[in-house]
């Protein structure tokens, strides 16, 4: 069992919860952990946001049953975590960096934006939400930013566009930047990859793959790599963008789609009862 320290509601929709834990003085930026809010829970992978001596802090962006079950029943402990997992970020001077992330991917982003400040990078900043829900942590993410743009796709937050839309803007603007590190949704790391490919840039994307046990042994993680079959949960989950093959990656996300969807139904009909319960 593991102690919450803090937990806090920061939109509707998403959470911070920190957690403490000794294993804390071994996580490098990059790194993800596995949590498992119960026994009848999923075990989901969550990247760590705030490092300290002894505790951690995740942003829980709620998007299905679990994510729900965590923002509605986390009490003052959690199950089970795994920490860390998957392979750190590959640090290094690249020179001027631009960090774009959609939804949930800015808590990875700010992670590894604040180290790769520390290797004397110039970071720039764009995070993408779906809506003005999914716009989180946004100062924490200007601290170490030369500038930091905010998109929403609907426009209810900040400049209405996509992350397509978005980084051309920033090219356009700001100049070509000599790395662009993506991450929260494969779609929107596709859409970079594309760019990159076509302006020569860079690109080290977070991958998205199902998760279950991160340690190499499932094999759900599989994603094609340059040609090559790579496990997202130890090879990664960084890897270079223009080299992923993104259909394959997004094609193996939807396959799921309609059991998380009934698992959503059946959960939330479950917390009504309880709700009624309750009162
Ligand atoms: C390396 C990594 C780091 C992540 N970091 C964060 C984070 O810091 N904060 C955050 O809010 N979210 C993060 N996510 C996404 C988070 O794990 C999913 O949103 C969560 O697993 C969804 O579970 P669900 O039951 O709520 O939704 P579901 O309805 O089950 O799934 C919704 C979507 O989430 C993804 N997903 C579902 N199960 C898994 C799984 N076991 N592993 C990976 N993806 C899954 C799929 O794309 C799926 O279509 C991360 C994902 C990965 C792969
Ligand atoms: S999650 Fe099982 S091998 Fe990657």
């Amino acid at each position: 069992m593991y102690k919450i320290l803090r937990k806090e509601t920061i939109t509707p929709s998403a959470l911070l919860i920190e957690v403490a834990d000794e294993r804390a003085k071994l996580v490098k930026p990059g790194q993800y952990a596995l949590l498992q809010l119960g026994d009848d829970s999923e075990p989901i992978p969550l990247s760590f946001l705030d490092i300290n001596e002894s505790s951690y802090t995740f942003l829980v962006e709620v998007v299905g049953k679990t994510t729900l079950e965590i923002f509605e029943l986390l009490e003052d402990r959690i199950k089970f975590i795994e920490a860390p997992c998957g392979s750190p970020f590959p640090l290094r001077s690249y020179g001027k960096v631009l960090l774009v992330s959609k939804n949930w991917g800015i808590a990875p982003l700010i992670n590894v934006g604040r180290a790769l400040k520390e290797e004397r990078n110039k970071i720039y900043f764009i995070h993408v939400g779906e809506n003005e829900e999914k716009v989180f942590l946004t100062e924490k993410a200007s601290e170490f930013s030369e500038d930091f743009l905010l998109f929403t796709e609907d426009g209810s937050k900040g400049e209405e566009g996509n992350t397509n839309w978005a980084v051309r803007f920033f090219i356009e603007n700001f100049g070509k930047p000599d790395l662009i590190v993506s991450a929260g949704g494969n779609l929107d790391s596709q859409m970079v990859s594309e760019i990159a490919k076509e302006k020569g840039i860079s690109h080290i994307a977070m991958v998205n793959a199902h998760i279950l046990d991160a340690n190499g042994l499932c094999l759900a993680c599989r994603i094609l790599v340059d040609g090559s079959e790579k496990l997202a949960c130890v090879d990664g989950p960084w890897f270079d963008g223009t080299k992923v093959n993104w259909d394959y990656a997004i094609q193996k996300e939807l396959f799921y789609k309609e059991e998380e969807k009934r698992a959503l139904k059946e959960f939330m009909r479950q917390l009504q009862r309880l709700k009624a319960r309750k009162k």
